[in-house]
């Protein structure tokens, strides 16, 4: 499936674009420059169908890619969170859309949280993991750039996310390990999406 039909179907800048629910959605989330974008070309097996780039704020809207023909299911590349340079207003935005989506679309299967190898989760991630606690939006946290550390730091970051995934309601217990750049996990990242949209 992963390696057939992609396509780009739109882009919503707010709530009133999104495209009509009508089949599976798989929302890639995370604080900018995290690398939502590079993992969704990962696992779509595409090099740049979304745009990636070295700067933060790059995704400003919701991007929606169709996958298979017909298709079966969507992944939602997201505008990042936590980007302490955009201006104020942007922010607002953002997080009313990102919260919005989030909460409110009917056939959002499972929401991907990806967290920064280097950085583990930030106060930022904890807020965003409260809302889809509280929207009981089922959600898994994924480490990316593995392989921008050393194997025993990747380690003892992997060990502090799980634990603290296993406080959250919403929250797989386990993570996902990942580097987009050395494909690292993208096959576990794909079980898990084919796991989630034929549920
Ligand atoms: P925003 O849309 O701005 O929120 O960013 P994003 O989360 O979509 O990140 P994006 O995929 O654009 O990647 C940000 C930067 O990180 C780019 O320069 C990528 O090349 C780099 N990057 C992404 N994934 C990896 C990875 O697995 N390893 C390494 N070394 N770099 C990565
Ligand atoms: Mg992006």
């Amino acid at each position: 499936l992963f390696s057939g039909s992609v396509t780009f179907l739109k882009s919503a800048p707010s709530l009133e674009f999104l495209p009509p629910p009508t089949v599976p959605e798989i929302a890639f989330a995370g604080r900018s420059n995290v690398g939502k974008s590079s993992l969704l070309n990962a696992l779509v097996g595409r090099r740049a169908i979304a745009r990636t780039s070295v700067t933060p704020g790059r995704t400003q809207e919701l991007n929606f890619f169709d996958v298979g023909d017909p298709p079966r299911f969507r992944v939602v590349d997201m505008p990042g969170y936590g980007f302490a340079k955009a201006p104020k207003d942007v922010v607002k935005k953002w997080r009313f859309l990102i919260n919005d989506y989030l909460r409110g679309r009917v056939v959002l299967k499972r929401t991907l949280v990806l967290i920064d190898s280097r950085h583990g989760v930030k106060p930022v991630d904890l807020d965003v993991m409260k809302m889809l606690d509280e929207a009981a939006v089922s959600y898994r946290l994924v480490l990316t750039k593995a392989d921008k550390i050393k194997a025993s730091e990747l380690e003892r970051v992997a060990d502090l996310t799980r634990a603290e995934a296993r406080k959250h309601a919403a929250a797989f217990p386990d993570v996902i390990i990942t580097s987009s750049e050395k494909r690292m996990g993208i096959d576990d990242l794909r079980g898990f999406v084919m796991d989630s949209i034929s549920e």
